[in-house]
């Protein structure tokens, strides 16, 4: 029997209702309109209440894909969460299988920052293509207001919070991920971190344990921009060797949506015209391993994505991590 392929029947995403804007947020750190559009493309960001978690806005987002998708939450077997911001330190997936009624499925949380929603659509279809399940949720959320420097001009500009979902179904009929590529470069983690930071909670006998919490996002923004602008194009050209196809065949190039010059430049680079790229980081910002599917929802609600296309998806950050893959939109 020839092994199953994938499909991806229905996507959703959600976004906090507060937004923040450029000239806003010049109010609070020595910045303009200008600077961070003509640097980034990014021109708003949504920012989560204080009242708001991380598994609302996934629920939310998770649950117009499963709508999309037609099936009954019953019918997941997996819940797959890609964020580095979990509402629980041991994991939100539980919570969202919870949420969103899908009482047979297993979930985990699984974190590659930026990388995340890739290396989850990868993660999730091994599964898939065995046979070992039939449905899986794969969510990419973050809320990174959370975690960044608000006193920081060079990092708090860039961030934004947002969900967004996937369902990905076992299909006889449609092909697996044509092709797929994944890559971690540990030696150069401190390019791009978000650590626990000890402080020292003496016990008793001469013991010391470490109570602290997590800091700041601290990110080395040339270094990671020249690393996106290199390893993004190789990453997409493994997987289009491996799917035998060229970037000729491709409909649309989705990048984690960092910055609009890294969409220019690997685009340029891949030799992809600019109208086939799929951009919405001028509305949201950098969300993380929210990005990539929030863009997919956007341009598949708006009829920009029609079923039967082909993606070449890439998600690259912290870790160092990288990757991509490329997929058709729809049963
Ligand atoms: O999600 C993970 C992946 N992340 C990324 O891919 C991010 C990759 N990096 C980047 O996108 C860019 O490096 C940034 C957008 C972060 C920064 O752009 P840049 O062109 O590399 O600017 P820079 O950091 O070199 O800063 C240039 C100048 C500096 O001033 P001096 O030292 O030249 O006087 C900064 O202090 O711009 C200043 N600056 C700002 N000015 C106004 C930095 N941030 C700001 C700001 N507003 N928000």
């Amino acid at each position: 029997m020839a092994t199953p392929g994938i499909a991806l029947v229905g996507c959703g995403s959600a976004a906090p209702d507060v937004v923040l804007d450029n000239d806003t947020l010049g109010q609070l750190v020595e910045t303009s309109d200008e600077w961070i559009a003509s640097r980034t493309g990014i021109r708003r960001r949504h920012v989560a209440p204080p009242a708001q978690s991380l598994v609302e806005l996934a629920t939310e987002a998770s649950n117009r894909a499963i709508e999309m998708a037609g099936i009954d939450p019953e019918q997941i077997d997996l819940v797959v969460l890609a964020t580095s911001t979990a509402d629980d330190l041991f994991g939100s997936a539980a919570s969202i299988q919870s949420a969103v009624g899908a009482k047979q499925a297993v979930a985990f949380d699984l974190t590659a920052a930026c990388s995340g929603f890739l290396f989850g659509l990868v993660t999730v279809s091994q599964y898939l293509q065995t046979g070992t399940f039939e449905n899986a949720l794969l969510v990419g959320a973050d809320l990174m207001s959370r975690w960044v420097d608000w006193d920081d001009r060079r990092t708090c500009v860039l961030f934004g919070d947002g969900a967004g979902a996937v369902v990905v179904k076992a299909s006889d009929t449609s092909p697996g991920l044509l092709g797929f590529d994944m890559h971690s470069n540990g030696d150069r983690n401190s390019c791009l971190t978000l650590r626990y930071e000890p402080n020292d909670r003496p016990l008793v006998g001469g013991v010391t344990a470490s109570r602290g919490g997590y800091g700041f996002l601290h990110m080395a923004g040339k270094d990671v921009y020249k690393f996106a602008v290199t390893r993004v194009p190789e990453t997409i050209e493994k997987s289009l060797f491996r799917a035998g196809m060229t970037a000729d065949d491709l409909d649309w190039l989705l990048l984690h949506q960092a910055n609009q010059r890294i969409v220019d430049a690997v685009a340029k680079r891949l030799k992809i015209p600019s109208e086939r790229t799929l951009v919405n980081l001028n509305e949201y910002g950098n969300t993380s391993a929210a990005s990539i599917p929030l863009a997919l929802d956007e341009a598949v609600r708006s009829g920009q994505v029609q079923a039967g296309q082909t993606i070449a998806a890439s998600g690259f950050g912290a870790g160092l991590s990288w990757g991509s893959a490329i997929f058709r939109w729809g049963a």
